[in-house]
Order: structure tokens, then C-alpha cells, then sequence
């Protein structure tokens, strides 16, 4: 939905909604593919809708900047992806079902393989179509998570060299840690992973595409982004982790709105929301917020989150409910219901961040975005043109 028009008819009938700054996805893009140089190209990962903020848009946003690709977890978004964007040139990151392999050839989708099911799926799937598909194997160098193990990788990348009907295109892996401090672990996979791809092609296999960064690797250790970075978090503006080296400059796509839709004078003593969790220890004001965890919006954050109004601090009394939260407001002057109420992002000189969330519920930001990108659908894209 575009700013000017849209934007009113969606604040009119939703009080909380995103705010979704495509200049900044563009920007952030722009300074990622600085930073790893010509020979590399960016693979956009838009799966889990965009990590929340919408992915076909989000995916629009990254092509027009620069994304040589595309990645989604699984043949339905890779579906959706298509429709959005004809040309595109699509992974899916998750492994495939055999199921599905007929869809894959047909949407000249980009499958990972990690099995010989998959491989002989798409393999007939491809001949019945009289084509062939571009594949990428998964070596598992240490995430645990899909892929052939490391050290029968050779066997595994031969086999699918020789099965007709798939082109090998590309050899990739995940890293399990790269936006921890300690990058040992990061390290051995990486060496792992070279391990394979030059066993390969002391074999005489090409391999075009060696891919295993992510944002945290790119961050952390740039040698690791090869001939192609899969980009996640840090198109949308968010470092992977607080110990991440944050050696590029991102800005946050992601605002987070709703307004105060009730206020009243709340005297010293009264009990706050289910539970009673909370007891006012001080007359004050208390604004109800249209936003709760059926919206994403953690019920951890019951007594610890805080939110921005009129570009204070404003911080959560008693118990996230299933749509309202009460902030307490005492202390700022002049509130009135319709106020602007900030959840994620900047507001005056205040800010909060999806990291901030993420360390008070004790867990990561993807959690809270996917979380948030679920529960708020309203969605207000701000082209870079929109910006003053
Ligand atoms: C296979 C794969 N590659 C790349 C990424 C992107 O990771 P990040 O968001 O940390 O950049 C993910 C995200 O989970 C992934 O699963």
C-alpha cells in the first residue's frame, strides 16, 4: 500500500500498522554490496514474508537495488514470489518435498538438494518437462540442520554431476554462529566448506555459485562471502545479533505504530491488567494501546517493555492482553487519545529497537520481527520518492 491515499484509508480503519521504509531496504542493499565488492553477488532473503515486513515488496525493493536473487523457504512463497516477480531468479533455502518437484521445474524455481529422493524428483520432473534445472547441493559443515554431511559431501555432489535432467549450479552450506563473538566454529566450517568445493574440482567439477555467508558472516568474517551472500536481517535494517561487529551502517525498515485509543487518571494503589501484576504506586495517567500479543507483541513484555509517546519513554504497567496494553504516561505532559504511539522505531529523539525487544524477552530479533510481521499486516510501504 503506497503512502499518500492508501495510508489514510488503513490509519482510518487500523490503529496499529507498520511502516515499512523501502529506501532504507535499498539503502542498506547498497552499502551491503559495497562492502563485499564486484565479484559477489547478494542473494535477498525474503522467506517468513520478508522476515515480516512483506515479501514480495520487500523483494521488489532488493532487485531494483542491486539482489542477483531471491530466497524463500518453500515452493508456496516461491509460488507467490513468481507471480510477483516473472524474471527473478528464486531459491528455496528449505528442503524440498519430492511433491513439489513438478511445480519447481514448471516456475523455474531454484531448488537446494540435499537427498537423493529430491534429486531423482526434480531429476524426472525435469525430463517429463523436456528441460533441465539448475540445482545447488547443501553441505552440512556443521549447522546440523539440512545438508550432507561434510565428509560424504564429494560422493553426493558427484552423483548429482551425473543425474541428467539437473544442472549443478551452485554448493552451499549455513553457518550455525556467525554473529557471536567467538568465530572459531565459524571458522571451521568455512574451512569445511572450501574443503569440499576444492575436492570438487580437483575432480573436474565446476561449481559457478559457492555460497555460505549470511549477515552475521558478512559482518564478521567478509572472506566467507565467496561468489554469493545470502542477505537476511541486514537488508532490513537489523544487526543479527548485539555482539555482531557492525562494520556496515544499516537503517531500520520497520516502524511500528499504533495510537493511545483510551486514557484516564489512575490513582495510587489500583491494580493494573490480568493477574494484578502491577500496582500503580502514584496517582498517574494510564494510556490503553491497541497492540497485544495477538498481534505479535509478546506477553514477556508484561511490566519490562516500554514504548515512545510524544518521544518519551512510556513504560508497560501490568500484563500484555490478547489486543490492549496499558502504558503508564504519568510523567508525560499533554497526552490525548489519537496520540502517535511508537512500538518499534524512532520517535523525537527516542528509539526502540526490534534488538532491545529481542534482549528483553530473551530472544533473538528474527523471533520479534516474524512475530510482529504476522500479527500487524497492515502495512504502509514508504517509497524512496515518498521520503522528504
Ligand atoms: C539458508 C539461509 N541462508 C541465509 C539466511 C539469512 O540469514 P541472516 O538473516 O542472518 O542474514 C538464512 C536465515 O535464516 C538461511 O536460513
Amino acid at each position: 500500500m503506497r503512502r499518500r491515499g492508501g495510508a489514510i484509508l488503513v490509519e482510518k480503519l487500523y490503529k496499529t500498522w507498520s511502516e515499512i521504509d523501502l529506501g532504507a531496504v535499498a539503502g542498506n542493499i547498497a552499502r551491503i554490496r559495497r562492502r563485499l565488492g564486484r565479484g559477489v553477488r547478494l542473494l535477498a532473503v525474503v522467506k517468513s514474508d520478508g522476515y515480516g515486513h512483506g515479501m514480495e515488496r520487500i523483494a521488489g525493493a532488493a532487485l531494483r537495488a542491486g539482489a542477483a536473487w531471491l530466497g524463500v523457504s518453500n515452493i508456496h512463497e516461491a509460488l507467490l514470489l513468481r507471480k510477483a516477480h516473472p524474471r527473478a531468479r528464486i531459491m528455496i533455502l528449505s528442503a524440498g518435498m519430492a511433491g513439489h518437484a513438478g511445480a519447481i521445474v514448471r516456475h523455474r524455481v531454484t531448488p537446494v538438494i540435499c537427498s537423493r529422493e529430491m534429486l531423482e524428483a526434480v531429476a524426472a520432473a525435469a525430463a517429463r518437462a523436456g528441460t533441465a534445472v539448475d540445482i545447488h547441493v547443501v553441505v552440512d559443515t556443521g549447522m546440523g540442520r539440512i545438508g550432507v554431511w561434510h565428509e560424504r559431501a564429494l560422493d553426493f555432489v558427484r552423483r548429482a554431476k551425473r543425474t541428467r535432467g539437473v544442472r549443478l549450479q551452485g554448493i552451499c552450506s549455513h553457518f550455525a554462529c556467525a554473529a557471536e563473538r567467538d568465530l572459531a566454529f565459524t571458522k571451521l566450517q568455512l574451512d569445511r566448506f572450501r574443503r569440499v568445493i576444492a575436492r570438487a574440482e580437483r575432480d573436474g567439477i565446476r561449481v559457478p555459485l559457492a555460497h555460505i555467508a549470511n549477515s552475521g558472516a558478512i559482518l564478521g568474517l567478509p572472506s566467507s562471502a565467496l561468489d554469493l551472500a545470502r542477505v537476511g536481517i541486514m537488508l532490513y535494517g537489523v544487526y543479527p545479533s548485539r555482539e555482531a561487529v557492525k562494520s556496515i551502517t544499516l537503517r531500520p525498515a520497520l516502524t511500528l505504530k499504533t495510537e493511545v485509543c483510551f486514557l484516564k487518571k489512575v490513582p495510587r494503589g489500583r491494580s493494573i491488567s490480568y493477574c494484578r501484576s502491577y500496582i500503580t504506586y502514584r496517582d498517574t495517567s494510564v494510556a490503553t494501546i491497541p497492540i497485544g500479543y495477538g498481534d505479535g507483541y509478546s506477553r514477556l513484555l508484561s511490566n519490562r517493555g516500554e514504548v515512545l509517546v510524544r518521544g518519551m519513554r512510556a513504560p508497560i504497567i501490568g500484563n500484555v492482553t490478547m489486543d490492549q496494553t496499558m502504558v503508564d504516561v504519568g510523567h508525560i505532559p499533554g497526552v490525548r487519545v489519537g496520540d502517535e504511539v511508537v512500538v518499534v522505531g524512532r520517535q523525537g529523539d527516542g528509539e526502540i529497537t526490534v534488538n532491545e525487544i529481542a534482549d528483553l524477552i530473551g530472544t533473538i530479533p528474527y523471533d520479534v520481527m516474524c512475530a510482529l510481521g504476522k500479527g500487524v499486516q497492515h502495512r504502509i510501504y514508504v517509497e524512496p520518492a515518498d521520503r522528504r
